[in-house]
């Protein structure tokens, strides 16, 4: 063979290799249109995308107004109540604030499978970050606004076993924090001045037993001083819902994806996701608004329906108990003064008073806790009610196989099925679950530390 031939051979083959190659662009390009859609220029208008997607495309509303807190969005009492939250006196042994088990550090939880103030509790500590969006607080929903909520941990035996009387006091006696209270709040009552310092006394506990003194001694004070300490306590609570209210989640890294393909920048069906997700957090969304059908509950902006579920986890002795969650936190929140319904209330006749006035306390509710959000989940192990699951595959694996679930009989709700998904593909879904991270926390309190 001559030299000339062989470039000759040579030369054919490279050129008939290209042919082939450019076909198969060709072909791929006509019979999967992803390769024609992931050019930067095609728009793809938000209207055709899924609904699931479609609604991370829409720009995130603010926070809520909460008309029931007249000191919602006042900077004065966001500084009083960042100071409250802070502060470990306002507990039995002066230990514990609210930053013990909400701490800043750790994204507003405290890595505890359960939480842990004066006493050891029963249920996971969640995240303050993002809280004020919630309808329900709590994984009952025993409260109803986030300031409300505040004024349970104050006298919870296990948290900070403490109580308002105690707490209006140190208020009046510390100087530092009453010109705080006062600057936002207004002078505090007359009728505090003759409230003895150190006497404990709060009304009796929803769930109090006999012998409790501290429900004796608010027996014994005054009409005049029990409406001075609950007016200092209530306010005090807005002040701590007015600073909660100031700590959002971020946004995270797959809102910018979600963002990107609303605006057509990037292609819903380009894999690499633009190189703001991981291809395998793509791949975990897919899942997740697809065949795991996780949006089912956690679907919407928040992640999260905002509704109440029971998933069939057993209780510690293996069946259906333990923890009764939504049962009966109906019929607390009807009756908690505290609430948007009741008598500290800024709008007690509003949209929430009625829709708490309009609840209905039902049995079915038996083992149903709050949907939670999905935001900055990475951040917040261990999961669940009950802190039962220390990592995220651990969470997958368990809706994956439904290992240890109690079949739910018929008329509660039966809507989990065992996924059976791959090894990769549980990989995919907590690349997608990391991918909700907020890309930033909050810089917190560092002046009010
Ligand atoms: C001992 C640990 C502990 C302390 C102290 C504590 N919390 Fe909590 N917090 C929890 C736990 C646990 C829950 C969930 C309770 C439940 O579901 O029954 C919770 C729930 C909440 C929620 C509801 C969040 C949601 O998504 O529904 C808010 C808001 C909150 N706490 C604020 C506070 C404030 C304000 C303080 C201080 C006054 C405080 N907490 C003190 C452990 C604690
Ligand atoms: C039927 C409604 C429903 C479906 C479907 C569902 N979840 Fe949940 N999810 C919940 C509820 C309710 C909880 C809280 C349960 C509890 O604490 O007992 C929860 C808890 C979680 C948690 C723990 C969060 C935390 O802060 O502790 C993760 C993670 C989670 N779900 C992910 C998923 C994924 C991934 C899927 C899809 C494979 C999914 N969920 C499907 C309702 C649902």
């Amino acid at each position: 063979m001559t030299a000339q031939r062989r470039l000759g051979i040579v030369t054919l083959v490279i050129m008939l290799g290209l042919a082939a190659w450019s076909w198969r662009i060709l072909r791929q390009g006509a019979s999967d249109e992803s390769s024609v859609r992931q050019t930067p220029t095609a728009r793809a208008p938000a209207s055709n995308l899924p609904k699931a997607l479609a609604v991370h495309t829409q720009a995130r509303g603010p926070i809520p107004a909460d008309p029931t807190n007249r000191f919602a969005d006042d900077a004065r009492a966001v500084a009083l109540g960042e100071r409250l939250f802070l502060d470990e006196s306002f507990s039995a042994s002066g230990t514990v604030s609210c930053a013990t088990c909400h701490d800043p550090d750790r994204a507003f939880t405290d890595g505890q499978r359960v939480a842990r103030g004066e006493g050891m509790g029963t249920r996971n500590t969640p995240t303050i970050l993002g809280a004020a969006r919630r309808r329900w607080f709590t994984w009952d929903g025993r409260a109803d606004t986030i300031w409300s909520q505040a004024a349970e941990p104050i006298e919870q035996p296990t948290e900070h076993a403490f109580d308002r009387t105690r707490f209006a006091v140190a208020i009046r006696d510390d100087p530092g924090v009453r010109r705080l209270w006062e600057a936002a709040c207004g002078a505090l009552p007359a009728a505090l001045d003759a409230v003895p310092k150190g006497l404990a006394a709060r009304p009796a506990l929803a769930d109090g037993g006999e012998g409790d003194a501290m429900a004796q001694s608010w027996a014994q004070l005054s009409a005049e001083q029990r409406a001075a300490i609950d007016l200092v306590f209530s306010a005090s609570m807005k002040a701590l819902g007015a600073f909660q209210r100031t700590l959002d989640m971020p946004l995270s890294a797959f809102d910018r994806w979600a963002d990107a393909v609303g605006q057509g920048t990037v292609s819903m069906d380009d894999e690499t996701a633009g190189g703001i997700i991981t291809p395998a957090a793509r791949r975990g969304w897919l899942l997740f608004a697809g065949k795991a059908n996780c949006i089912q509950c956690h679907g919407g902006r928040e992640f999260t329906d905002g509704e109440f579920h029971n998933l069939g986890l057993p209780g510690p002795d293996g069946r259906l108990g333990g923890d009764p969650g939504r049962r009966g936190a109906i019929a607390r929140l009807k009756t908690d003064p505290f609430s948007s319904a009741g008598v500290f209330s800024d709008d007690p006749d509003g949209a929430e008073a009625r829709l708490v006035r309009s609840l209905k306390d039902d049995p079915e509710t038996w083992g149903q806790f709050r949907t939670p959000s999905l935001r900055g989940v990475a951040l917040t192990a261990p999961y669940m009610h009950d802190g039962r699951f220390a990592t995220l595959p651990e969470v997958i694996a368990f809706y994956d196989t439904l290992e240890g679930a109690i079949a739910l009989d018929h008329h509660r709700e039966a809507v989990l099925q065992p996924l059976g998904l791959t090894a990769p593909e549980r990989d995919d879904l907590e690349a997608f679950l990391r991918a909700l991270s907020p890309e930033r926390l909050p810089g917190v309190l560092e002046s009010a530390r």
